[in-house]
């Protein structure tokens, strides 16, 4: 069976609840705080394995306590990690994360032992043909342009969820990836256009295709509550948004991105994945916390 490989960040989450985020030299009460497994690509495998598909994950931990259990989550969900290494020097990454009442969230990541990943960590990884190697822009850009050039050699497909928006990427990751998945904000920055938080959906395809380095890519392009849009060279596709009543939109993208992963790995065409993978989202927009608010494929079936 076709696996999704995650090349992807871990960091240990502190997130908190509160009314509204502190204003500089300012102090608020919060009313919840948990501590929980975090990080893009952490979450993003939780979200693919729960759908009911092989997960693997290459990535980096410190030697620290954070490390121990991100290794126990990883065990627990059934997430194969014998390429997920342990830094001499550098700590597990972290991230601090304030939720307010509006469900919107202000987020500090500290990198540490992610900024280690190097191509020779995927040593010996199997990699072949119908595999799904995913990958986001925690991970050192040029790691992700070294793996995607071997998945691609070796026949597998690959997406990149290019966010957080930065601009050191290497020119070739841009043409390995088969499919790139980005939100309004990050599509603006990468195609050089700002775009208005209700910008018609024309305008948002006509900067997704900007993005476009091969006749056979696709861009998607999350939309929050209006959905999400998939342009390729020829075609567009436009999955409308599920309404629900949001309390914490943190890891609702890489809930988004690893579902649509494990049903692109199981075989379902682009269009079917996309809506699935929006429901998928909008039920992690439901629950508060990142890692551990990842829906399984029985939730979303139930709300499809
Ligand atoms: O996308 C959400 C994630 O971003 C959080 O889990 C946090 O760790 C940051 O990496
Ligand atoms: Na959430």
């Amino acid at each position: 069976m076709a696996q999704v490989i995650v090349i992807g960040s871990i960091n240990y989450d502190i997130l908190s609840t509160m009314q509204r985020a502190p204003r500089a030299g300012e102090t608020v009460n919060g009313e919840t705080v948990q501590l929980m497994p975090g990080g893009k690509g952490l979450n993003q495998a939780v979200a693919a394995v729960q759908q009911g598909v092989p997960v693997r994950f290459v990535g980096k931990v410190g030697r620290d306590l954070f490390g121990d259990r991100i290794l126990s989550f990883f065990a627990e969900k059934g997430i194969e990690a014998s390429h997920v290494g342990r830094s001499a020097d550098e700590a597990t990454g972290s991230a601090l994360i304030l939720v307010d009442a509006t469900a919107e969230n202000r987020i500090v990541v500290i990198p540490a032992a992610n900024k280690q990943i190097v191509p020779t960590d995927a040593d010996g990884l199997a990699i072949g043909p119908g595999d799904l190697l995913i990958s986001q822009f925690e991970v050192p850009r040029a790691t992700i342009a070294a793996l995607f050039a071997r998945a691609r050699a070796a026949g597998a497909r690959t997406l990149l969820n290019a966010a957080p928006a930065l601009d050191d990427a290497p020119d070739s990751l841009w043409s390995d990836t088969d499919i790139l998945v980005v939100n309004e904000t990050e599509l603006g920055h990468f195609a050089g256009t700002a775009l208005a938080g209700d910008a018609p959906v024309p305008e948002i395809a006509a900067a997704a295709r900007r993005l476009l380095r091969r006749p056979d890519q696709t861009v998607i392009a999350t939309l929050g509550v209006r959905g999400a849009l998939a342009v390729t060279a020829a075609a567009q596709t436009l999955v409308p948004g599920r309404k629900v009543v949001a309390v914490d939109t943190t890891g609702a993208g890489d809930c988004f991105v690893g579902s649509l992963s494990a049903r692109l790995a199981a075989g379902d065409d682009l269009p079917t994945a996309l809506r699935y993978a929006n429901v998928a989202a909008s039920i992690a927009c439901t629950r508060i916390g990142t890692g551990t608010a990842m829906p399984y494929a029985e939730e979303v079936k139930a709300a499809l």
